[in-house]
């Protein structure tokens, strides 16, 4: 076994970048070099003011200032970097194909490709390429043939091994995962290959938390986690939608539940339905695989949890219109929170578009805060321009009944005028709200929609304010 000295990470996105981060800060001795295709990200990663990097993540700031330039270095010279390095991590977006075979569900796999003919033409002696991306099952055969059709023809002493190491990290907890994981997965043939990585994770993960297996295994096991994860939170989401219908209370319900020590208590929390860059795009794959194997019912079994999903996106926007007499047309209506969960600025796949898209859609006014997504982003997602950057209609005035929507910059100004609040992300400043004095900014009667059950029911009512939790049917007035 060589010791590994260079690692090339090419990817630094939400998983690439705090991962190189906590190996560099864990493993002195060896140089890490995130590499990525997008100039302006990696600008962000070595910007001097550790606030402007391109992710939010508590503890990665800390990490990176004692990291960074010393064994941790973000280029895009991804070809020098490659070929410096003994170690290589492919950390690149898989988005879900628009069109084409499998299109809606199978991930796309170019850039996983495009990187393997990369690390084939421009890599030395012999290189470890490890999968971290969640990818198809399957995919390292596609890295394994790129790579060794690159064997073939050069002459460079060329050899790979392929290795598959799925992230588990969730976002907003990122660091505290990849410090303490639960475990290590590692997926592959080669014992030799697979020792290396074990050196570097050993460096502060025990030993008996890596577990190793074949890369099939690998591979599906990160596939069925978030599957399994995924499914519990369609399951609690569901029973709550039959709470608010009959009269119980989620939140005792999943208590209830996940106090059998065989269910567990954690991933019960009923909410707007599961967002991020994983669950949706990995159950897909899933969907995929078992449709490509005429597994039909496996296949609608899976469906039916994105399904299941999605419809309850669209129910918290409809309950919307219902509370407010049946319409939202011309009425403003705070959105509080748009990132995908707590404590990250990723937007992907959150809750917080298709309810936001589907107000707009219904000609409302929505007045968004969120304390780390940008305006920008908020613009890209909805695909719809901000109210403050749309070019005035001819009378100089902006139309007033299509749906529109600002950023505003607090909570209070976020609630001016407003004829429903909805609360879609549990940021910790939004369960310290005074309502008291929102109660003064609000156009009466008005309705508080808590998505997350963060919000003091006494306070919000006690300021005069109605509240419908999501999944209470239990103190919800239901008329
Ligand atoms: C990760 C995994 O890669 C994905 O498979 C998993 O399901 C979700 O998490 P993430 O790190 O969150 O993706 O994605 P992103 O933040 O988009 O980062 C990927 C980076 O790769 C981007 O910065 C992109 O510019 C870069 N990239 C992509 C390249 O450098 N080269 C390419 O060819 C393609
Ligand atoms: C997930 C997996 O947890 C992680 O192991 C994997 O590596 C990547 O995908 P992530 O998408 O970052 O991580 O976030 P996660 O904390 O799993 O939350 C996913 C979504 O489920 C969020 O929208 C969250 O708000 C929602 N959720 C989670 C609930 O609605 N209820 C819960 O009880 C838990």
């Amino acid at each position: 076994m060589n010791k590994i000295k260079n690692i090339c990470c090419i990817g630094a996105g939400y998983v690439g970048g705090p991962t190189m981060a906590v190996m560099a800060k864990n493993c002195k001795d060896i140089v890490f070099n995130v590499v990525d295709a997008n100039k302006e990200r990696i600008d962000s990663w070595n910007h001097k003011n550790l606030s402007k990097l391109p992710i939010f993540e508590p503890g990665l700031e800390e990490i990176i200032r004692n990291t960074r330039n010393i064994n941790l270095f973000f280029s895009t010279n991804i070809n020098e970097c490659i070929s410096k390095a003994d170690m290589i991590f492919i950390s690149v977006n898989t988005p879900t194909k628009k069109t084409g075979l499998g299109a809606g569900k199978a991930s796309d796999l170019k850039w996983v490709e495009a990187c393997a003919r990369q690390v084939a033409s421009h890599s030395k002696n012999h290189t470890i390429v490890v999968e971290k991306s969640t990818l198809p099952v399957r995919t390292a055969e596609v890295i394994k043939k790129i790579l060794n059709a690159a064997n073939i023809k050069n002459e460079n002493n060329l050899s790979f091994d392929v290795l598959s190491n799925p992230e588990f990290l969730a976002e907003g907890t990122a660091i505290n995962d990849l410090e303490n994981p639960d475990r290590v997965l590692i997926g592959g043939e080669n014992e030799k290959a697979i020792n290396s990585l074990i050196e570097i994770y050993k460096n502060w993960v025990p030993e008996k938390k890596i577990i190793c297996t074949n890369i099939w295994s690998s591979e599906l096991a990160k596939l069925t986690s978030n599957a399994f994860l995924a499914q519990r939170i369609s399951s609690i989401n569901s029973i709550g939608a039959l709470c608010e219908a009959t009269g119980a209370d989620v939140r005792e319900v999943a208590r209830a539940i996940g106090t059998d020590s065989r269910i567990g208590s954690k991933f019960l929390d009923a909410g707007p339905g599961f967002g991020g860059s994983c669950f949706k795009k990995d159950i897909l794959n899933l969907v995929y695989l078992a449709e490509y194997y005429g597994l039909n019912e496996v296949a609608n079994f899976w469906e039916g949890v994105v399904k299941l999903n999605n419809w309850h996106q669209h129910r918290i926007s409809q309950l919307v219109s219902r509370k407010l007499f049946g319409t939202v047309s011309g009425k403003k209506i705070c959105i509080l929170g748009f990132s995908f969960k707590a404590n990250t600025n990723d937007t992907r796949e959150s809750a917080a578009i298709s309810i936001c898209k589907d107000l707009i859609e219904e000609g409302s006014h929505l007045q968004i805060h969120d304390p780390k997504v940008k305006e920008s982003q908020i613009e890209k997602d909805l695909g719809v321009k901000s109210l403050k950057n749309l070019t005035k209609t001819k009378n100089n005035s902006i139309y007033d009944t299509k749906g529109n929507w600002l950023k505003a910059d607090n909570v209070y100004q976020a609630c001016q005028g407003v004829d429903a609040i909805v609360v879609l992300t549990e940021w910790i400043e939004y369960s310290k709200i005074n309502w008291k004095s929102i109660a003064k900014e609000v156009r009466f009667p008005t309705w508080v929609f808590d998505a997350r059950s963060i919000l003091n029911s006494n306070e919000v009512l006690g300021a005069g304010l109605n509240l419908w939790k999501i999944g209470y049917g239990f103190n919800n007035d239901n008329s």
